[in-house]
């Protein structure tokens, strides 16, 4: 059996927490051969129903779960933590942008983006899930100098499986005959899922898929599913958020599968000549537990104009927290 490694959970009573910590504690995320040390924060308030959550998993009696941490205070969530979850945070209600939460939740991840600075593992591996993902993951990454940019992602893997999904759907396939799919900028209605590379029987998706149909029914359903859950729910996705969380985790730290790619928000290098520094989702495969995202793929009229609209949503969300980014 492995060393335990530490994953800190954010927001770990809440709702999305509720269908993760499970699935990371039974070996879902790491593999079946790795045991995990789950640490978890809450806000003082939610303290009680955390040692509720605490509690159940324990009744699970998880042959890998080798203990768990239950804080308040960022710092002891974090501590020598390798992985990280940061979900605590606001989420939006029927009729709001979710970078209407900027100023709910942005200061959430200042103050965490010191903290794992302070006290993570140098080799921490963070995805950001509460909203608005993408810059919540900028202002963390910007408050932790001493840790790699590379190391602080966003999640858009729920939207890459639901573009999955719906494609699969209209062409009654299943998702397993879907490959490439990809999902550029931001976890908000301006992404842009890219079916021009993706694959499905291993002819290209886009070609067998009626372009209006394309423009004005399939990307519209994947930008606004988010809000599709919301109406239909009374609350935001949660088992397909933490699935998502799941999967994106799995993906970065044990490998993408050989010929495909996968949809990751991360510190962007310039390629395809979207501005450094923004957290923006690109196709990624990931092998010894990095990320490299994928190159040479042509980017036609269609495309750029809807990868440099998420590109200027982001640049903007960006601008509007300058004061959070040391
Ligand atoms: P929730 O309200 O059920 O749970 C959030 C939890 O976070 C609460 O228990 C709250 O006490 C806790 N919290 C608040 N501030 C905190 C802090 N400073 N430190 C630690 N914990 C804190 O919400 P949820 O449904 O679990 O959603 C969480 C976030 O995830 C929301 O912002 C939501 O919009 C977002 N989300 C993102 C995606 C995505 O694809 N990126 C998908 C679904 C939801
Ligand atoms: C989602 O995509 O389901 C989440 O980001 C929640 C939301 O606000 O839409």
């Amino acid at each position: 059996m492995k060393a335990p490694v530490r994953v800190a959970v954010t927001g770990a009573a809440g709702q999305i927490s509720y269908s993760l910590l499970f699935r990371i504690a039974s070996g879902d995320m790491l593999g079946k051969d790795q045991p995990v040390i789950l640490q978890l924060l809450e806000i003082t308030p939610a303290l009680e129903a955390l040692k509720g959550v605490a509690m159940e998993l324990d009744d699970c009696a998880f042959p890998l779960l080798a203990g768990i941490v239950q804080s308040d205070d960022a710092k002891v969530a974090f501590k020598d933590a390798d992985y990280a979850l940061l979900v605590g945070a606001r989420p939006r209600g029927p009729g709001m942008e979710r970078k209407d939460l900027l100023e709910a939740n942005a200061a959430i991840f200042s103050a965490q983006g010191k903290a794992i600075n302070d006290v993570a593992s140098r080799d921490i591996k963070v995805l950001v899930v509460g909203n608005p993902a993408n810059t919540n993951a900028l202002i963390a990454q910007r408050n932790a100098p001493d840790i790699d940019p590379r190391q602080f992602t966003a999640m858009t893997r729920l939207d890459h499986n639901r573009a999955m999904a719906q494609l699969a759907e209209k062409l009654g396939k299943t998702v397993n005959d879907v490959k490439k799919m990809t999902i550029w900028g931001n976890h908000s209605s301006t992404q842009y899922p890219d079916l021009h590379h993706c694959e499905v029987d291993g002819k290209n998706a886009a070609e067998q898929v009626d372009q209006s149909w394309y423009a004005d029914e399939y990307i519209p359903t994947v930008q606004q599913r988010g809000a599709a859950i919301i109406k239909a729910r009374g609350a935001s996705s949660a088992a397909s958020a933490a699935n998502a969380a799941i999967d994106h985790m799995r993906s970065w730290a044990l490998g993408t599968d050989e010929g495909d790619w996968v949809s990751m928000g991360i510190y962007s290098d310039g390629s395809y000549g979207i501005q450094e520094g923004l957290i923006y989702s690109f196709p990624c495969v990931c092998k010894n537990g990095d990320w490299e995202i994928v190159q040479g793929l042509e980017v036609n009229d269609f495309s750029r104009e809807r990868m440099t609209a998420t590109e200027t949503e982001l640049a903007e969300e960006r601008d509007a927290v300058q004061h959070l980014l040391p």
